[in-house]
């Protein structure tokens, strides 16, 4: 892609061409999947990237071979949606009990040294109770309204407005990530931390990383079909 072709499209838009830019926005703090709706020159902007770093980084990428890496734009809605709830929905609700059971060990051992353990504990509690309602919520109510949509005009306009519900859900939990990431200082233990500890924040930087993707597939992709 050009220099321009690239400031000028949408962070979002370039993930959903191909999923591995994923992880150079991430490495520069963009955000694809909830705020994927500005260009890249403006995301820039705001986070004081330099363009031509940026630009680089996704030019390398698509230099070398794509390999196993899906390419979401081709599929159908009705695809998607399988892909999204055996694959990440799947992902969510393994990881939930395990990074609870490590949240609260880790902050019964050190939390009244670290302070932020229980807050980690605490937050991604609520967190996993919003996606567990959040993704019910997919499954058996918004996600087969879309597949309705496609045939009925009165399924399409409920859909419309349970396709606002879920992006606003998106932000709320994204906006816990967020805080769970600031306060574990980028997901870094201290030295010191033992297997649990580290375990904790290795989990929790996964689940960070499958929420991104998550959420841009809904936000970005599916949402998208489903609105055209
Ligand atoms: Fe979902
Ligand atoms: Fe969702």
């Amino acid at each position: 892609m050009t220099e321009t072709q690239i400031l000028e499209a949408r962070v979002g838009n370039l993930v959903t061409e191909d999923l591995r830019r994923a992880r150079v926005f991430k490495n520069y703090g963009i955000d694809f999947c909830c705020g994927g709706g500005i260009t890249v020159k403006e995301a820039c902007r705001r986070k004081g990237v330099p363009e031509g770093e940026l630009i680089s980084a996704i030019n390398d990428l698509d230099q070398s071979p794509a390999g196993a890496t899906p390419t979401v734009d081709g599929w159908t809605a009705t695809f998607l949606m399988d892909y999204i709830v055996n694959v990440h929905h799947g992902f969510v609700r393994k990881q939930i009990p395990a990074i609870r059971a490590f949240s609260e060990k880790v902050a019964k051992v050190h939390g009244h040294a670290q302070p932020e353990l229980d807050v980690v504990r605490d937050r991604f509690a609520v967190m996993a109770t919003e996606m567990e309602a959040h993704m019910a919520f997919e499954e058996n109510e918004l996600f087969p309204a879309i597949r309705e949509a496609q045939s009925d005009r009165d399924a399409g306009l409920q859909a419309e407005q349970m396709l606002g519900t879920a992006e606003d859900e998106h932000d709320a939990v994204a906006a816990i990530m967020a805080e769970l990431r600031r306060v574990t200082n980028d997901f870094t233990p201290p030295d010191w931390a033992c297997t649990t500890y580290k375990a904790l924040y290795a989990h929790l930087a996964e689940f960070e990383q499958d929420l991104h993707i998550h959420v841009h597939l809904e936000n970005n992709v599916l949402f998208q079909k489903a609105r055209t």
